[in-house]
């Protein structure tokens, strides 16, 4: 199967030209015959789970209520105007993680995860906007789509969720399995299902700048390095005792100064933090775990993959894998390279690795970031 195929007539080139970040666009049938990957059921145990980030919206009596999950209780199936939705649902789920790399056209550090909303007739979040791209992809029944390039975005007060004040509907589509509308970020719109309905949001993440900066400082603190400490043998007697003095101002700021960011720094951060995995991410390690020699040999043979919460990333010489970084020499680099942008290895490349990259598998395998195939 053609992997872009989900951008019907257009050329990846051409949605990021003319779409991406620019206006919404509407796919009839982007992947045609599309059938849930989870029914309700398997949708709802996911819910249920406490390493499972899952939030129940319902609008009942004309009332907005949110709730965060673990979902130990439903409303009634029968009962209108409630929607569940299930975040990350590609890290348990392999059709669910098949499906997001299909968008891999854009770059994994801007991917986020595949959200699955479950809605009864009527039900919805809300006329709102996201910070974020994203991909609306109908997976079961129908939705009707109501969205608007409006500027005015202020949001009702005292709600616990995000709803506008003065929503606007300028153009309307109704969504059935298969079809898939992008959306820019800021761009209002309002999701109400026709029947029971599910949606599949592939998201992508934009951290805020405030955020990325308290990050990196943070990062910086571990490796900062300032020998000495003040001196001041010129100190003149003060008649303010309360008062810093002008020199020691001065005197300070130079050596802070003296702190300097190079771009291999930043590199090493993003890496980290981009792969970092979430807070409610753990992996699973292998029931038995293998000694090196039997690893090497069950690899080779067989070939080894990344695990669908594993996140791997590279710039230069710079591998990163969930929150982890290593600088590589050139023979390590082209293998690890192909992992992170496979996700997989076959057998021959595996044995073909320096002893460094297998004892590194051997401890992802061991800590469940990766398996044999
Ligand atoms: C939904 O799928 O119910 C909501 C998705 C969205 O509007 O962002
Ligand atoms: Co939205």
């Amino acid at each position: 199967m053609d992997n872009f195929s989900i951008l019907g007539e257009l050329t990846p080139q051409k949605f990021l030209r003319d779409y991406w970040h620019k206006q919404p666009l509407l796919i009839r049938q982007a992947i045609p015959g599309f059938k849930p990957l989870l029914d309700r059921e398997a949708l709802c145990t996911l819910a249920g789970r406490d390493d499972v980030e899952s939030r129940l919206i319902t609008h009942f009596d004309g009332t907005w209520k949110m709730q965060s999950g673990p979902m130990q209780r439903l409303p009634s199936f029968r009962k209108k105007e409630w929607t569940m939705l299930v975040q990350g649902v590609n890290l348990h789920d392999d059709a669910a993680d098949a499906l997001l790399q299909r968008f891999r056209f854009i770059p994994d550090a801007r991917l986020d995860d595949l959200m699955i909303s479950y809605a009864t007739d009527q039900g919805g979040v809300g006329p709102h906007f996201d910070s974020y791209d994203v991909f609306l992809l109908q997976a079961h029944g129908r939705r009707r789509w109501k969205i608007s390039a409006q500027q005015e975005l202020n949001l009702v007060e005292g709600m616990p969720l995000k709803i506008l004040k003065n929503f606007q509907a300028e153009e309307e589509f109704v969504l059935e399995p298969g079809d898939m509308l992008y959306l820019p970020p800021h761009y209002a719109h309002d999701g109400i299902a026709e029947g029971e309905c599910m949606t599949y949001s592939i998201g992508f993440r934009a951290p805020p700048f405030q955020e990325l900066g308290e990050a990196f400082l943070q990062f910086m603190a571990d490796s900062i390095e300032l020998p000495g400490r003040y001196a001041d043998p010129d100190l003149a007697v003060t008649q303010h005792p309360a008062e810093i003095s002008k020199a020691m101002i001065a005197t300070m700021s130079a050596e802070l100064k003296k702190i300097r960011f190079t771009d291999d720094d930043m590199t090493i951060f993003l890496g980290e933090y981009l792969t970092e995995p979430k807070a409610n991410v753990f992996f699973d390690s292998p029931e038995k775990s293998l000694t090196p020699t039997k690893f090497v040999q069950t690899a080779a043979k067989r070939g080894v993959r990344l695990s669908r919460k594993t996140r791997m990333l590279y710039r230069g010489r710079h591998i990163f894998i969930n929150g982890e970084s290593f600088a590589v020499g050139a023979a390590d680099k082209k293998l690890l390279l192909m992992l992170a942008d496979m996700r997989s290895l076959p057998g021959e490349l595996v044995a073909s690795a320096s002893e460094d990259v297998l004892e590194a598998f051997h401890m992802w395998h061991d800590d469940g970031w990766l398996s044999i195939s």
